[in-house]
């Protein structure tokens, strides 16, 4: 994999003008698809160009790219890769000879469902070729997937801000920002948008074990934009609520069942047990393309476990002693009857039921 653009920042470099970054964290460039590499975030920008798709799906795996929509953009543009490089091979049977890589991806990261849709989506569009290269008509349509996001998030951050009053204190967890979604966000659009309304006095980011997307990466989103954020240890959260009147609870989603119940960031759930408990309201922010009408209740959804080094060190630092075993989920399911909104482009989901997420779905 190619890599260019490093350099290490510190971080009073990093905050200067730089406040586009995130919003740059998926590009298509010189017929590349180049992301920031969120591993290495918030010291260093770095970027990789991913020119196959094997170096997209490598990417999604080792978390270059996370989010369930930013995977699910990337994974679009990995396909127009993948389609040049089929259709120069076999002109023939390309839509059978990329087959194994679309399946390939779709393993990458199994509980993230925008990576499905997307992929799912493009399958679609790839029977409407003709002989010809494919490559220009895909690459369309990944750019109008990458377009969609960012306009889904900016509807739901609209939605999901009219329910916050002023002077709101808020909670979000892991990053469902413009870094994990094709811009703006999911929890972070919302808060994006009530910020820009002046509706928020605080806004607290939970660390997120073991991962930090919370620190590396909400943090550093917030702080790019000039936006105010207080960091607080995963487990200072129930005393957070309990000393504090938090509004509300702002996540985002990997996937949500047909009955409401809610795949993310492990930890989420207990966030949501904790939320109801103290009172506070719980806000799920996605758009539908998170909604798995396939998957009849949480319980039917894959959850990703992932290396146990991600828990037992960080970055090269043994924290755990070698004999320790590890388990290492990294999502949960928050049950639907915990979650007070479900706010998506199309509007909001007050309790949502199966019932009302099928409407939600059928207009
Ligand atoms: O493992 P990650 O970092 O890909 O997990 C990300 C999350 O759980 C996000 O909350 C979710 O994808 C929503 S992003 C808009």
């Amino acid at each position: 994999m190619l890599r260019y653009g490093a350099s290490r920042l510190g971080s009073n470099e990093v905050r200067k003008g730089m406040s586009s970054l995130a919003e740059q964290a998926i590009r298509w460039c010189n017929d590349q698809l180049v992301l920031l590499d969120q591993r290495r975030l918030p010291n260093e920008i770095h970027f990789v160009e991913c020119t196959s798709v094997q170096e997209v799906n490598e990417a999604i795996r080792d978390m270059v790219v996370r989010g369930a929509p930013a995977i699910g953009v990337s994974a679009a543009y990995g396909i127009v890769l993948a389609a040049r490089q089929h259709h120069a091979a076999s002109p023939g049977n390309w839509r059978e000879t990329i087959e194994a890589d679309l399946q390939a991806l779709l393993q990458a990261r199994p509980t993230a469902v925008n990576l499905k849709w997307a992929v799912t989506r493009m399958r679609d569009l790839m029977a409407e070729t003709g002989d010809e290269d494919p490559g220009p008509y895909l690459l369309d349509a990944a750019k109008r997937i990458h377009r969609e996001d960012v306009r889904a998030n900016r509807a739901l951050g609209e939605f999901g801000a009219g329910l916050l009053e002023a002077g709101a204190e808020v909670l979000t967890h892991c990053n469902a920002g413009a870094l994990a979604t094709g811009g703006y966000g999911t929890a972070l659009g919302v808060i994006r948008s009530a910020h820009a309304q002046d509706k928020i006095r605080n806004i607290f980011v939970d660390e997120t074990r073991p991962w930090f997307q919370g620190a590396r990466l909400t943090a550093w989103e917030l702080t790019q934009d000039r936006i105010p954020v207080t960091l607080i240890c995963d487990s200072a959260a129930a005393s957070l609520m309990q000393q504090r009147r938090l509004a509300w609870v702002i996540v985002g989603a990997d996937r949500i069942a047909c009955n409401g119940d809610v795949a993310n960031k492990i930890g989420t759930y207990s966030l949501a047990v904790m939320a109801r408990q103290h009172g506070v309201g719980f806000m799920v922010a996605a758009p539908t393309s998170t909604v798995d009408m396939e998957a009849s209740e949480g319980a039917r959804i894959e959850i990703e476990e992932r290396s146990k080094h991600e828990v037992t060190e960080y970055e090269g630092h043994v924290l755990a002693p070698a004999g320790a075993k590890v388990w290492n989920p990294v999502f949960d399911i928050t049950p639907a009857r915990l979650v007070t909104a479900l706010v998506t482009e199309k509007g909001v989901v007050e309790q949502p039921t199966r019932r009302k997420i099928r409407i939600l779905m059928e207009n």
